[in-house]
């Protein structure tokens, strides 16, 4: 749980604390005046990098040449976590007075789940957002998977490199540099393939009870995990993995970069059997994704024995009266959430009740 959050330089905030409580946090506050932001911060500790923002430097308060994140919480990993940011020198992460040696060993540090309106992409954008959105997932949950992955992407950018180089000198045939790199790359992707199907199974099981548990209509939730390169066991794939590369070198190389792989792994959305991105309406993506992200917190809870953090940035655009709710009596149950809004009475219409002693009210 998250008790304080200090801010020093961070976009609007030239210097801002905020104290938080167990329950429902309400940051209220009329459009720019940093709830998001506050968001974006608190995510941070937990992910290394924004959701918003691609480079740490839009964080910085304009004009300013560093920022400043403290933080105290209350039954997790670490009581302080800080991360400071230097223009030039980029940030460093120091958890409970220790600078975490690499910014990859700060994922996962507080399960943390995030709402927001940037998940449109998740559900309606092209499938390298959806494959993103799992592999950070189960990065939060898995620091091999992490690891496994980071390493994937090193080799694929050397192999991508010596498909470069034999295009030029118009060696189409499968060398035995590429065959060293499949050797390598092989049991990664191997592994990488198993922690995919594992998580949507588990995504799966938690949708499937949520859509049941919420709605009885019979409409259902399903993702399809469609690998680009699949096998039970790992020396079956190394033998398809090494046949596709033999067969496809020339196209390979004539295209200067690798044509299957984790990369190329396809995620689909179903609702009542139908694919989301083509049919759903803008209401059905966000039920959708809102009944992903308490999935995802579910798999979070049964991974790490505690209730994640849940960032709500706004939550009820979209939804109707009934879906939004159907989403509020959940959270409701949650030990600790953070919800946006401009407007309190817009929250009442929805089914929070400020005067409930549950509910804390954080003017921004
Ligand atoms: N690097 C920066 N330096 C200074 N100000 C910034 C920086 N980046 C963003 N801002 C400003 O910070 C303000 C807060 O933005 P934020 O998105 O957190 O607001 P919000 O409370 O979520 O608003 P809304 O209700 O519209 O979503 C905006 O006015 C924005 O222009
Ligand atoms: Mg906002």
């Amino acid at each position: 749980m998250i008790q304080k959050l200090r801010l020093r330089h961070v976009r609007i905030f030239e210097k801002k604390e905020i104290r938080f409580f167990p329950g429902i946090n309400v940051l209220l506050g009329k459009n720019g005046a940093g709830k998001t932001s506050i968001l974006e911060a608190i995510y941070l500790l937990n992910f290394s990098k924004s959701f918003k923002a691609s480079r740490d430097e839009d964080i910085l308060q304009i004009g300013r040449d560093y920022f400043q994140i403290d933080s105290e919480w209350e039954h997790a990993r670490y009581r302080k976590a800080a991360v400071n940011y230097v223009k030039e020198r980029g940030k460093r992460f120091i958890y409970d007075g220790v600078v975490i040696p690499r910014v990859s060993d700060v994922i996962g540090s507080f399960p943390m789940v995030l709402q927001s309106p940037e998940d449109f992409r998740i559900s309606a954008g092209a499938g390298s957002e959806r494959r993103l959105y799992f592999d950070r997932f189960i990065s939060q949950i898995s620091p091999p998977y992490l690891r496994d992955l980071m390493h994937f992407r090193k080799l694929l950018k050397n192999r991508n490199a010596c498909l470069k180089n034999q295009s030029e000198k118009k060696k189409y045939h499968y060398s035995e540099e590429l065959e060293i790199y499949d050797q390598q790359m092989s049991p990664l992707m191997f592994r990488i393939l198993q922690m995919r199907k594992k998580a949507v199974s588990a995504f799966n099981r938690e949708l499937c009870r949520l859509y049941r548990e919420s709605f009885n209509d019979g409409s259902h939730a399903e993702i399809r995990y469609t690998a680009s390169l699949d096998a039970e066991d790992e020396k079956e794939f190394a033998r398809i993995h090494r046949e596709t590369a033999r067969k496809n070198s020339d196209k390979e190389v004539a295209l200067r970069r690798s044509l299957f792989g984790p990369n190329y792994d396809k995620y689909t959305f179903f609702r009542r059997d139908i694919p989301l991105i083509n049919f759903a309406s803008q209401g059905e993506h966000k039920i959708w994704l809102t009944m992903l992200k308490l999935a995802e917190g579910e798999i979070l809870k049964q991974r790490s024995g505690e209730e994640p953090l849940y960032l709500f940035d706004d939550l009820f655009a979209e939804l109707d009266l009934a879906n939004s709710r159907r989403t509020v009596e959940r959270i409701m149950e949650k030990r600790q959430a953070l919800i946006s809004t401009t407007d309190l009475n817009d929250l009442r219409r929805h089914g929070i009740d400020s005067a409930q002693s549950k509910i804390h009210i954080i003017e921004i």
